[in-house]
């Protein structure tokens, strides 16, 4: 909850002359914020901030980002230890229930989790109403958001064992409806899920087994793609977790808002840069061909952007990123792939990370770099790589909503604007227009 105010901004209106005192609330750990919601009704005048580089929109217990370092905490655990040491159930439960469970809680969790991956048989009619060639975005934009067609019992926002048995469904059914996207777009049957596979072995089994043959697990591939859905779980503030309490602010109920978080989600200056990245690294083609993609990529007349590289917080190298890499290697060494791209992608990196251009700008690698190069080599098509961010991020999301709908604080969200159109003027009757 809010610390109290210990301190205080004072502003001035040099217009007027007139002072305002702004309360400042305090962070457990990161930059204190400026309170203003009473600037309007004191100042009659907006704060003005497109995309949101200044303002916090919430109060929020879950992830905290020290971008210039480049830490990355889950209430309060560094995300390496976590990737090192915990399952991906395990951190959805630290970020959902605030901590880490025991072995008995963490029992429960699983088997709860578990007990809702199946999805209603009807909602694969859904997927018949899609062209084959569809994109898997596509798919889970339309199928999630019918998720509230088909679950009427859980969709009572202010109940809260309905709030819970959502979440639960929502986590657990995501690798359901993913890999049903990828069976349908080739053409081979659903695969129903199995509960006594953990949870990233489930969506591997669901993604990649067929009715005609024994699907053999790899536990280290298994054990890579729990990396992957923890190192994507939540981050914070993001474009799509705040498109989900956007949504939610209304009392839409949660399956309607994590589809609009997919939507969200899907574009590339987001999740959908995993793709791009790999869309990138194919049209680069070749390490000779480094210095003009870079020269593009600086050149502002030109939209290329080098994806993969920059955020909005880290100004460091992000932490996944470096875990992502060293999982990259690990993979393709297991798996016996040697990809000319995990080449081409560090080559990329060196130079860049060499070049004033980035270093002034402190644009690093982020966690989509290196994603790409270990879900091709693990069989994914590039197509998929945002439904996979999707099916970890479902976890924040889920997390943040329901932190959302439990804050005693929380008003349905409506930004205010700088108008700039026309002043009121005559209206004009066609026959004079
Ligand atoms: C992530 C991203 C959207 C953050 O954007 P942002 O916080 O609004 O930062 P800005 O767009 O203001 O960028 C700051 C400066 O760096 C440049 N820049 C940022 N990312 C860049 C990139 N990937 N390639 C080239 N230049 C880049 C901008 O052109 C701008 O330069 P300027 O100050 O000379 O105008 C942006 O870095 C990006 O588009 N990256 C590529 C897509 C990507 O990997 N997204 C995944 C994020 S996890």
């Amino acid at each position: 909850m809010t610390k109290s105010n210990t301190g205080s901004f004072t502003l001035t209106d040099n217009q007027t002359g007139k002072s305002y005192d702004l309360p400042v609330l305090h962070a457990s750990v990161g930059p204190n914020v400026v309170d203003v919601r009473k600037f309007y009704a004191q100042t009659d005048h907006f704060t003005y901030d497109p995309g949101f580089t200044s303002t916090g929109s919430c109060e929020s217990g879950l992830t905290y980002i020290d971008g210039d370092k480049g830490i990355l905490l889950h209430r309060g655990y560094r995300i390496e230890d976590l990737a090192a040491n915990c399952s991906f159930l395990e951190v959805a439960h630290l970020l959902l229930n605030g901590d880490l469970p025991n072995k008995e809680q963490k029992a429960k969790f699983d088997h709860d989790v578990t007990y809702h991956t199946m999805v209603h048989e009807q909602l694969s009619n859904f997927y018949r109403g899609f062209r084959r060639d569809a994109h898997p975005m596509a798919i889970l934009c339309g199928v999630v958001g019918a998720l509230s067609a088909f679950y009427h019992d859980s969709t009572d926002i202010n109940d809260e064992h309905a709030r819970m048995v959502a979440s639960f469904r929502l986590i657990a059914k995501m690798p359901t409806l993913a890999a049903m996207a990828y069976k349908y777009s080739i053409g081979q049957p659903f695969n129903y899920p199995k509960n006594n596979l953990g949870y990233a072995e489930n969506f591997l089994h669901m993604m990649f087994s067929v009715p005609a043959e024994e699907y053999e697990m790899n536990p280290v591939l298994a054990k890579a793609m729990d990396r992957l859905f923890i190192l994507h779980a939540d981050h914070e503030q993001n474009a799509s977790t705040s498109t989900v309490r956007l949504a939610g602010s209304s009392g839409a109920n949660p399956f309607a808002c994590i589809a609009a978080g997919i939507a969200s989600l899907w574009g590339p200056a987001h999740g959908g840069a995993n793709e791009a990245v790999l869309t990138m690294l194919n049209e680069i083609g070749h390490k000779d061909n480094i210095k003009e993609y870079i020269a593009k990529a600086k050149d502002k007349d030109d939209p290329f952007r080098l994806m993969g590289f920059g955020h909005r917080v880290y100004k460091n190298y992000d932490p996944r990123a470096k875990v992502m890499q060293e999982s990259c290697h690990e993979v393709l060494e297991i798996l016996g792939v040697d990809d000319p791209l995990l080449e081409l992608a560090m080559e990329l990196e060196k130079i860049a990370l060499e070049d004033p251009y980035f270093v002034d700008r402190k644009l690093f690698p982020n966690v989509d770099f290196y994603s790409g190069i270990v879900l091709k080599a693990m069989g994914f098509p590039t197509s998929m790589f945002t439904v996979l961010f999707a099916v970890a991020r479902t976890t924040g999301w889920v997390a943040q909503w329901k932190e959302s709908i439990e804050d005693p604080q929380a008003k349905i969200g409506r930004p205010r604007q700088l108008y700039t159109g026309p002043t009121e003027r005559p209206f004009v009757p066609l026959d004079k227009r």
